[in-house]
């Protein structure tokens, strides 16, 4: 695709508002897919310059309250139309990400959110409370999106975005740490219906959700006849789960007219009109982003008016 069409007036690249925070742009970096928005300044391309360049905001890599070594290896299976992973939530814990990575970040002056998940509902408004003791008078931290597709322990393992009550119990749990900070609800695609979800959000107080994480998926080795990952499952992504997505974003933004962050198979431009076309307030590049860093970045410049290309 050449130019953007005649229908596309949104500039990509104006600040915008979210909550209480103005944001810097509509072309996000999706959660685990550029590390904790830090990896990427070394890097050049005689193009965009910076991977940074233009983004509204890089959303970190997961961090739950400790630690994690993440899944046995191999985690990363690569598919005709898409990636089947199994990462495990591998990230360097709160404490590090605070002591660590935030000055880095603060220093950096790349906007961002801080993707959160736990173990169970309070984890996420301790977690929410520690980042806004030490990140309160970052100008760059715009807030924090809930990676709810992760196991509620005292629900008996089953996730926690696929339970109402639940998704509004976290929600809640991260605003009242976070009266002016941006709260967004990561929804899983994984379920019939994810308007209840995104409903359950809102009562929590959250801005709006971003959807989607991760479908369900699975790979068959034929050499051995058994599934390629060690936990047989895992998370697919990247182009085939993007008609998933582009559904789940439209279900949402009918129904209950919130801001969507919509994500899945955005690899360029005409992948982030598509979603924008049906209402999403801002797009996320995953999958993409780890094959070549520069996508996002290209996409804000590709989607940027016309007047402001060079
Ligand atoms: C390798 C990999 C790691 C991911 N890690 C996370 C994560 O830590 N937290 C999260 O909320 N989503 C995670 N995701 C999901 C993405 O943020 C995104 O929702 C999903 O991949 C769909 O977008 P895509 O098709 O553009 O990749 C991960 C995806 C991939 C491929």
């Amino acid at each position: 695709m050449s130019a953007t069409p005649a229908w596309f007036a949104l500039d990509v690249g104006a600040p915008w508002r979210l909550g209480s925070r103005v944001l810097p742009g509509r072309i996000w970096t999706a959660s685990g897919c550029f590390g904790y928005g830090l990896d990427g300044h070394d890097i050049r391309h005689e193009q965009f310059g910076s991977p940074y360049a233009g983004l509204g905001c890089v959303v970190t890599k997961t961090i739950t309250p400790q630690a994690r070594a993440g899944n046995p290896q191999p985690r990363l299976c690569e598919l005709p139309h898409g990636a089947l992973n199994s990462i495990g939530l591998e990230n360097v814990g709160l404490s590090s990400f605070l002591a660590d990575k935030l000055p880095e970040l603060a220093v950096r002056g790349v906007p961002f959110l801080v993707s959160l998940a736990g173990t169970q509902p309070d984890d996420f408004g301790a977690m929410a409370a520690a980042l806004a003791a030490v990140a309160g008078e970052l100008p760059n931290w715009h807030g924090v999106e809930l990676n709810l597709s992760c196991p509620n322990v005292a629900k008996g393992g089953v996730d926690f975005g696929t339970d109402p009550r639940t998704v509004e119990t976290c929600c809640a749990a991260a605003r009242a740490c976070l009266p002016a900070r941006v709260v967004l609800a990561k929804l899983t695609p994984n379920v019939a219906r994810i308007v209840p979800l995104a409903e359950a959000a809102r009562r929590g107080g959250a801005d709006g959700v971003t959807a989607i994480n991760s479908l369900i998926g699975l790979e068959v080795d034929l050499r051995t006849g058994r599934p390629v990952l060690p936990r047989r499952s895992g998370g697919y992504t990247g182009p085939g789960v993007q008609p998933v997505a582009l559904a789940k974003v439209d279900e949402i933004v009918r129904e209950t007219g919130m801001p969507v962050v919509g994500v899945g198979g955005i690899a360029g431009a005409d992948d982030a009109l598509r979603f924008f076309a049906l209402g999403a307030a801002a797009v996320q590049v995953g999958t993409a982003q780890l094959r070549d860093p520069f996508t996002a970045a290209m996409i804000a410049r590709m989607l940027a008016p016309a007047g402001c290309r060079p």
